[in-house]
This record gives structure tokens, C-alpha cells and sequence, in this order.
């Protein structure tokens, strides 16, 4: 008996113990969160006004969407950079002018390729040849995109399959394709060009925006499991532009122009690479449109307030439709337009 009861006093006391130390524990850890947290902010505070870029000369650099509009400035500013250049795009006529642009502007080497990000097969068949070709990339850059820009109900199944693979799953089997070269030399970078509408949605961006939601939560989760196994070598970079003045976008209009300006394409391609090169983990554009994150915490009257009078109801109302290169051939509602 005295010894059940010497037994039973000494499992409560080890209880006890235990949820001591791990209380301890729990208090230390967050004393040296604060502590690291305070100083990481601090660090990047003062490197702020150091211009610590990264050397990417000679580097093996993959632009999908390259044809055309940011994905051409991303490839001309590398270029400047002298790193070498790989262009995906299913415009071949547009990609060969950005391979021209390129090589005037100094890349060490540029290859093109016609891909259509629609079709996995294609994407790994591309993928081997660029590792037969060229070699192991070094930063992957998925760029390439598509906008509907029609009501929910409006969109054709195709549409919206569309623009889920081209904004979304493409990413999926680039990454796929380039990153197990990545990881066995822990040393790389994934870069996707996502959007403001990744952090708040429009009117007439169902598909996209649910693309672009996607493309963010999953290089921030692959970013985050390159963390925990160990990869600090592999850095990505986000980036969620506003509406830029490049075709993909053709008569959308901004209500506030004195807050959300569309973008000059070339200030977008510099500040992409520019974030690219100092290994930024997100690049918001205009920087300040990430505190449209803050309407979760708003009522939501408010919220419809901010939309209306930030013009996401009606940003689209004037959008000319999808645009063959250089070329405006259907409305919204998708019939051909009258010149
Ligand atoms: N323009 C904007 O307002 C804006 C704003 C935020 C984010 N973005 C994003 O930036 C990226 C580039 O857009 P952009 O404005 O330069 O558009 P863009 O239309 O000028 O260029 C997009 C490129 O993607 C290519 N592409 C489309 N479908 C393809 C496919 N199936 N296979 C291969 N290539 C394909 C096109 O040929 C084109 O060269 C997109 O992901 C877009 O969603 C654009």
C-alpha cells in the first residue's frame, strides 16, 4: 500500500515537473523569438541602405511568358546582368524579338523555346531539352499568364481551365521539372509573378483570381519546405503586382489613379529583378497595396466600402478581351470585336 502510494506521488510530482519544464520552455522560446525577431528587423532596417544584390552574370535564368509584356522587361533586365537567358512562351514571333532585345542588351547566351504552359507533357518535354541543352537552372521565373476578365457564369469551362493551368499548375510542373537540381546543390531560386489579386479579389476575376491565390499559397509553402528540410540555399521570391500597362490588361481602368496608377511595365521589370536580386521573399507593387491585407480585420460594410471605392467592381467594366498578340479580337462576353 505505501509503496502504490509512494509510487502514485512520485508520477504526480514527475507530472508536475513536467509541465513545469515545459512551461519553462515555452517561455524561453518565445523570449528568444522576441529577441531574434527585434533583431532580424533591425538587420534588414540597416541593409536597407546597403546595396547587397546578388551576382547573377552567367547564371541560367528560365522567363516563361517572355514574349511579351513584364516577362520581356524581366528577360531585358537580366540581360543587362549578363546572365543567360532561357525563353518559354507559346508566342514564337514575340519570344525571338525578346531573344533579339536580349542579346543587344548584353545576356551572355539565349535560347528560346516554344512551350505551351497548358500541356504538362510539353512543359517536361521542354524541361529535359533545356537540361540537355543548356544545363541545370538556376533561377526558375513563372511569369507567363492569361485574364478572362468575364462574370463567373460568362467564363467557358475551357476559360477557366485555362487560366488555372497556365497561372497555377504550370508552376507546379516547372517547379517539378527544376527544382530536384536545385535542391541537390541547395542553391536556387523559384520566382512567381502572382498579383495583387492573390491578396484581394475583382469583380470579373473568379478564375483569376483564384489563380493567382494559388500561384501565392504555393511557392509560400514550398518556400516554407525548403525551410524545414534544411534548404536555406533556395530562395523564392513572390511578386503581386497591380494592373500594368501591358496588353494582358487592355481597357481596364483605375478608379484612384493618385493611389493605384496602372504600372509602367518597364518600372515593373526593374523592381522585379531589383527584388529578385536582394532576395526579397514578396515584391507588393505599389509596395503600400499590401495593407489590403488588413481587411480582414474589418467590418463587412466596410469592406464593400473599400472595394467600391478603391474601383474593384468596376475595374474591368471597359476590358477589350483577350488580346492575340498585339491584337484585340474578342470582347468580354466573347465576340469579335468591330474595328
Ligand atoms: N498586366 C497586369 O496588369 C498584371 C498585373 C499583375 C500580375 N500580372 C501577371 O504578370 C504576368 C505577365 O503578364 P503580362 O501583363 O506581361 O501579360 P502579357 O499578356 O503581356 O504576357 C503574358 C505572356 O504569357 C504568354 N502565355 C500565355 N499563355 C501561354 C501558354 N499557354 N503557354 C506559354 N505562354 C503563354 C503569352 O504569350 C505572353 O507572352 C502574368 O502572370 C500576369 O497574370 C499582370
Amino acid at each position: 500500500m505505501l509503496i502504490l502510494l509512494v509510487n502514485y506521488l512520485i508520477f504526480k510530482l514527475e507530472n508536475r515537473f513536467n509541465r513545469v519544464m515545459l512551461i519553462i520552455r515555452s517561455i524561453l522560446d518565445t523570449i528568444e523569438f522576441l529577441i531574434l525577431f527585434c533583431y532580424y528587423c533591425l538587420e534588414a532596417f540597416i541593409l536597407m541602405f546597403f546595396c547587397l544584390r546578388k551576382n547573377v552574370a552567367g547564371k541560367i535564368v528560365l522567363v516563361t511568358g517572355s514574349a511579351n509584356g513584364i516577362g520581356r522587361e524581366i528577360s531585358i533586365n537580366l540581360a543587362r546582368l549578363g546572365s543567360i537567358l532561357i525563353l518559354w512562351d507559346i508566342d514564337e514571333e514575340g519570344n525571338s524579338k525578346t531573344a533579339d532585345l536580349a542579346k543587344a542588351n548584353g545576356a551572355l547566351a539565349v535560347y528560346t523555346y516554344k512551350c505551351d504552359l497548358r500541356k504538362r507533357e510539353e512543359i517536361y518535354t521542354v524541361a529535359e531539352q533545356v537540361k540537355r541543352e543548356v544545363g541545370d537552372v538556376d533561377i526558375l521565373i513563372n511569369n507567363a499568364g492569361v485574364l478572362k476578365g468575364k462574370i463567373f457564369l460568362d467564363l467557358l469551362d475551357s476559360d477557366m481551365e485555362e487560366t488555372l493551368e497556365v497561372n497555377t499548375t504550370a508552376h507546379f510542373w516547372t517547379c517539378k521539372a527544376f527544382l530536384p537540381a536545385m535542391i541537390a546543390r541547395n542553391k536556387g531560386h523559384l520566382v512567381s509573378i502572382a498579383s495583387v489579386s492573390s491578396l484581394v479579389a475583382s469583380n470579373k476575376l473568379t478564375d483569376y483570381t483564384a489563380s493567382k491565390a494559388a500561384a501565392f499559397g504555393f511557392l509560400e509553402s514550398l518556400a516554407f519546405e525548403m525551410r524545414a528540410a534544411g534548404k536555406k540555399g533556395i530562395k523564392t521570391t513572390i511578386v503581386c503586382p497591380y494592373y500594368v500597362d501591358t496588353e494582358l490588361v487592355t481597357g481596364v481602368q483605375t478608379t484612384r489613379p493618385f493611389l493605384f496608377p496602372i504600372l509602367d511595365v518597364g518600372y515593373v521589370g526593374k523592381k522585379i529583378v531589383d527584388g529578385i536580386l536582394k532576395e526579397k521573399l514578396y515584391v507588393v507593387l505599389p509596395p503600400y497595396a499590401r495593407f489590403i491585407l488588413l481587411k480582414i480585420f474589418l467590418p463587412a460594410k466596410v469592406v464593400f466600402l473599400l472595394v467600391e471605392y478603391l474601383g474593384l467592381l468596376n475595374n474591368l467594366d471597359h476590358f477589350r478581351g483577350e488580346v492575340q498578340r498585339g491584337q484585340v479580337t474578342k470582347d468580354s462576353t466573347g465576340l469579335p470585336l468591330e474595328d
